[in-house]
């Protein structure tokens, strides 16, 4: 019986994952989303080729690894068949959770009204619509994938659900759907997606039985997850570790090593507390030598440095066994390089992640930069002050950094 691997984002999101899990799912032979929707965003580059991901896992990339999405994220048909239609040949490689929930377009229009009465204290989400998906789960009025196979049952429910709720769907000018044409598009939804719906759970079972090499793949990062992140400025799902077993119907001791993504500095999209975020030109350079622009939505993405307290509380949430230390090349140049290594609370220093990080202010310590490090492909390549700093995170963060890239590319990777 084999034990899955993990890779979990352990900042706000778009560490470079998809980077990651598609270098492992060579070695692989299932990949497996666990959590989150189509608000993730996920890129890819194998030669001249850039894929962006959404849904479907990263191990499609790769013609020999099976994917599965778990119970635990959130689906948009219309979405998702989009995205199906980069690949060819998906059937018998691709399995869609039974239990999955549905995330229809009035989602999203809840989710864009719910942001727009917010006004200034806008959580600033992808507007896809995940956190009302997510609600009506958690509700209990959510619908899953299972019941997309009965399109005039699935329909008749949520007209109803609509006439229910009038009030509050007018209050937010939010229309309901026009019953046929709802079932035109819920007929269709099946036509495209029965063939890949299925027991996902009995078939992790079966596949871990079989020893099969499964990897396991996180979106969003820990400071956005529902319960550990930066409330009420994170996403609506369970993105640290623990998610992998309830999104896939799996238990902790199925889980084998546990790979935690991290940035060499560190950026976030939306709004929410950043205690190192740097509003200076250097934030600007981090920026433009990064590309950090969202994949989903295209917003750029607020820049800062390392944050080695946020870290520490991400590592032990997560069980990271090892990190990955992503775009360590878009801090070549750089003269000196900040690290946040404690905070500010109250007027005491502390070394930890406080009930609300809005209140803390970053404290740094400086280390000297280098030239280059682009493209390297072993640690010997790098130059003596980058090799420093990697150590330095290291003893920081007490967790070992086993793998650092160098450049979007596959290869630029090194594996310590
Ligand atoms: P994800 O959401 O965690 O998968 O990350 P995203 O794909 O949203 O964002 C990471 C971006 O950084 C993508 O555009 C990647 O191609 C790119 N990237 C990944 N690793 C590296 C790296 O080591 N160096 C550079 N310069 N870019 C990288
Ligand atoms: P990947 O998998 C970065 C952020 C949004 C917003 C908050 C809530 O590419 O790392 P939501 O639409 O989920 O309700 O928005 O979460 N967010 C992400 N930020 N990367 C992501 O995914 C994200 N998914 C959601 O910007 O701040
Ligand atoms: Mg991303």
């Amino acid at each position: 019986m084999s034990k899955a691997d993990l890779i979990v984002g352990l900042q706000w999101g778009d560490e470079g994952k998809g980077k990651i899990v598609d270098h492992m799912a060579q070695t692989h032979d299932y990949v497996c989303r666990f959590a989150g929707g189509h608000n993730a965003g996920h890129t890819i580059v194998i030669g001249e080729k850039k894929y962006a991901l959404h849904l479907i896992p990263s191990g499609v990339l790769n013609p020999e690894a099976k994917n599965i999405v778990g119970n635990g994220v959130v689906l948009s048909p219309k979405d998702f068949i989009k995205e199906m239609s980069q690949f060819e040949n998906l059937e018998g490689r691709l399995f869609l959770s039974d239990k999955a929930h549905i995330l229809l377009p009035y989602h999203a229009q809840i989710d864009q009204a719910r942001e727009r009465l917010k006004g200034d204290k806008a959580i600033g989400t992808t507007g896809k619509g995940i956190g009302p998906a997510y609600g009506d789960k958690v509700a209990r009025v959510g619908h899953r994938l299972g019941e997309l196979l009965h399109p005039e049952k699935l329909t008749a429910k949520i007209m109803e659900f609509f006439a229910i709720n009038k009030p509050v769907f007018d209050a937010m000018g939010v229309e309901a759907p026009v019953e046929s044409e709802l079932l035109a598009e819920l007929q269709s939804y099946k036509e495209v997606l029965s063939p890949f719906i299925c027991d996902t759970t009995q078939l992790m079972w079966d596949i871990l039985d079989a020893d099969k090499k499964v990897l396991l793949e996180g979106a969003q990062g820990t400071m956005l997850d529902i319960d550990h992140g930066t409330y009420p400025y994170v996403t609506s799902s369970t993105t640290v570790s623990a998610g992998a077993c309830s999104g896939l119907g799996i238990n902790p001791k199925d889980i084998g090593k546990v790979t935690g993504i991290a940035k060499a500095y560190c950026t976030r999209v939306g709004n929410g507390p950043f205690p190192s975020e740097d509003f200076s030109p250097e934030g600007d350079r981090l920026r433009e030598n990064g590309h950090e622009f969202g994949t989903t939505t295209g917003r750029p993405r607020r820049c800062g440095w390392f944050d080695a307290v946020a870290m520490r509380h991400a590592v032990r949430v997560n069980g990271v066994d090892q990190v990955a230390l992503m775009k360590l090349d878009v801090l070549d140049g750089f003269d000196e390089i900040k690290v946040c290594v404690a905070y500010e609370f109250e007027g005491k220093e502390i070394d930890y992640v406080p009930y609300d990080l809005e209140d803390v202010k970053a404290i740094y310590k400086t280390f000297p930069g280098w030239e280059k490090t682009e493209g390297a492909r072993s640690f010997d390549e790098l130059p003596e002050t980058a090799k420093s700093y990697i150590e330095a995170l290291e003893a920081m963060i007490g967790t070992k950094i086993g793998i650092i890239s160098t450049s979007p590319e596959r290869e630029d990777t090194i594996v310590r």
